[in-house]
């Protein structure tokens, strides 16, 4: 028999399961080939005893509706700085790639379909330029991937974001208030962005159009003035003010290189106070109900895409390259065009004057 290796790394995403799915029912279609997944991104191959789980039929049965990964996935560390406690108790970092390979030699594998955003496909294409067979699959729900049309998880990510405006909206009206709505999305405002125009928000403020606070309150008080004494806004994690920066800080976790990114809404809100505006205003972090839970059909089906073509390209042997959906297609890009180009939202694009369109304030 020949192996393939599934690995999920980075921050977790709505269709992860269907996409692991995908690859096993592809596979079990050709008489010579097993799944197995390693627990935990590639720390199961690293791990002694090793850590891996074989992916049948069985394993994967009815997966493709439940959220997260059904092999576990870390930000932490990796074959390339795996995190090491020095002596006098910091943390250093050591590279184990080298190991990692052998010990997947060892195993038998023959290919690897490694599943995850920017950070896990550098080390993909690390790998492969070490002699390592790897596919990649881009997955993400800030969808700022430059390769490919949409990431999985993306528009999950966007229904759950739009239901949280959808009831901001009739609190909000019933109190006379204002609600911040602080959406995920550290360096692309697209989840921030498409739940305002979904949901019919006020304004909308994005990392890659910093606002002018005056121009939120001026946006808030004409409203006022008409007599609809209510306001929601969606503010992406990332997002700023002019001459300003996005609020993260370092990760507690060892070997997270990852700032965490909070205080979006919050500061806004003191902002907007600071400006004058005297109407009640909240705020609601989102956080990771974005990321948890029941994948939304479309994500569901280009998870499957993706995972059916990851394993056609194994048999392809088309090594180094990442799947990618170039509408109505999926297809196969090399992993250096695809890493390291962010896919942000552009303010001249017809989504941005879609939502000034219809009204939405981006604080500029
Ligand atoms: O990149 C996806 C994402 O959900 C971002 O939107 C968010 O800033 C980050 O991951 C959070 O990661 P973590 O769960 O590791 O804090």
């Amino acid at each position: 028999m020949k192996r393939v290796l599934v690995a999920t790394g980075g921050g977790d995403c709505p269709g992860l399961n269907a996409v692991i799915r995908a690859v096993v029912k592809r596979a079990a279609q050709e008489k010579d080939w097993e799944v197995i997944g390693s627990i935990q991104s590639f720390d199961g191959i690293l791990k002694e005893p090793t850590e891996i789980k074989i992916l049948d039929d069985a394993a994967v049965k009815g997966i493709h509706y439940q959220g997260g990964t059904i092999i576990g996935t870390t930000t932490k560390g990796g074959p390339f700085a795996w995190p090491v406690k020095n002596s006098d108790g910091t943390w250093g970092s050591a590279d184990r790639s080298d190991e990692m390979i052998r010990k997947l030699q060892y195993l038998g594998v023959d290919a690897v379909i490694s599943i995850g955003g920017d950070g896990s496909q550098k080390i993909s294409q690390a790998l492969y330029e070490k002699g390592l067979n790897i596919i990649g699959v881009p997955k993400t729900i800030d969808n700022d991937l430059m390769a490919t049309d949409f990431t999985f998880g993306y528009q999950t990510a966007v229904q759950v974001c739009t239901e949280a405006v959808d009831k901001l909206k009739t609190t909000a009206a019933s109190h006379n208030r204002i609600f911040i709505l602080e959406a995920m999305g550290r360096d692309a405002g697209w989840i921030a962005l498409s739940a305002a125009i979904a949901g019919g928000a006020e304004a909308c403020l994005i990392p890659e159009i910093p606002y002018d606070i005056q121009k939120v309150k001026e946006k808030l008080d004409t409203r006022f003035l008409k007599g609809k004494g209510f306001g929601i806004i969606v503010i992406a994690e990332g997002a700023m003010p002019i001459g300003g920066e996005a609020l993260a800080e370092q990760s507690v976790e060892v070997g997270n290189p990852n700032l965490k990114l909070s205080g979006a809404a919050d500061r806004l809100l003191y902002e907007l106070k600071e400006a004058g505006v005297e109407a009640d205003i909240r705020t609601t972090v989102l956080g990771h109900l974005q990321r948890g839970g029941i994948p939304t059909a479309y994500d569901r089906v280009l998870a499957t895409q993706f995972g059916v073509k990851a394993f056609e390209m194994v048999l392809e042997k088309k090594f180094g390259h990442m799947v990618a959906y170039h509408h109505p297609e999926v297809v196969a890009v090399p992993l250096p065009e695809a890493i390291g180009k962010q896919n942000l939202v552009n303010p001249n694009s017809n989504l941005v004057k879609t939502a000034k369109g219809v009204g939405i304030c981006f604080g500029d």
